[in-house]
């Protein structure tokens, strides 16, 4: 018998991880504060796809899953929807998220990424420069697990770093993944933001799980769930850029 290279250590699940100790705040302050070139292109990426998506006119309900302390999906989907859906199940982001929508004045680091999106929509709507108001008018709040999704129910949907970054169980990621794909009508717009290379990251003191993925894994995942889906490598650090974060993948699809 060969002998032993060390512990082995059991892969943990979703449900094996403190959600409510979540603490939005820090995430914020580690991810956002400083806006980061790779959110800037996933913001234009998801919003030119969002621009495009069927129906026309403005009259989508789009979701976002595992929004957490971001208001990105929010704001690249904001001119074409009539409600957003915010499905996140740590009630310590929803209750962030709402204070933040409930702001006088919107963080300049949501108005930097909200120029993005303006920048986008260029020549096509006119936008406010603050998009605050527009935000607390369509977004409603469901603080449930992207396990317990309905299927076929909107337009579109967004998701940015949540099925890897909740589980370090394939199978696991791929539920969640086939959620996502599902929840949206046929012909619906899905818009996903993932993790390259990750192993894991760290808010406060905690630390929370992600699965290893490369552009392939997201393909072949998705091929299997929706009619057409592309993905496309963003940034391409050697080192972590924050914890966690080495790049990322983007995904648009369409659903069947
Ligand atoms: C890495 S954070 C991503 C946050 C944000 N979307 C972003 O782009 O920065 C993962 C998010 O997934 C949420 N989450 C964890 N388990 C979930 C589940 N079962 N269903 C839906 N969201 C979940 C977490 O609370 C957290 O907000």
């Amino acid at each position: 018998m060969p002998a032993s290279k060390g512990p082995i250590t059991a892969l943990r699940g979703n449900g094996e991880y403190d959600w409510a100790a979540f603490e939005p705040e820090s995430y914020f302050e580690h991810y956002y504060a400083d806006p980061h070139p790779d959110d800037d292109d996933l913001t234009r990426l998801a919003a030119a796809t969002l621009m495009h998506a069927a129906p026309d006119g403005d009259g989508l309900n789009i979701i976002d899953i595992g929004t957490g302390p971001s208001l990105i999906p929010f704001m690249c989907a904001a001119p074409r929807a009539a409600s957003l859906t915010c499905w996140e199940f740590s009630q310590a982001n929803v209750s962030w998220l709402r204070e933040e929508l409930s702001r006088s004045e919107t963080r300049p680091q949501w108005l930097h990424f909200w120029s993005s999106v303006r920048a986008v929509y260029q020549g096509k709507k006119q936008l406010p420069a603050d998009p605050g108001p527009l935000l607390q008018a369509k977004c409603e709040f469901a603080q449930r697990s992207i396990f317990d999704l309905p299927e076929r129910r909107w337009d579109a949907a967004t998701m940015f770093f949540c099925a890897e970054s909740i589980t370090e169980k394939r199978p696991e990621f791929e539920a969640a993944c086939a959620s996502f794909a599902k929840c949206v009508k046929p012909g619906g717009t899905l818009a996903a933001a993932f993790l390259v290379r990750s192993s894991g990251y760290t808010v406060g003191q905690r630390r929370y799980p992600a699965i290893d993925l490369c552009a392939s894994a997201i393909e072949d995942v998705f091929c299997g769930l929706t009619a057409s889906a592309e993905v496309q490598q963003i940034g391409a650090a050697e080192h972590e850029v924050r914890s966690g974060y080495t790049g990322a993948l983007f995904l648009r699809a369409q659903s069947r």
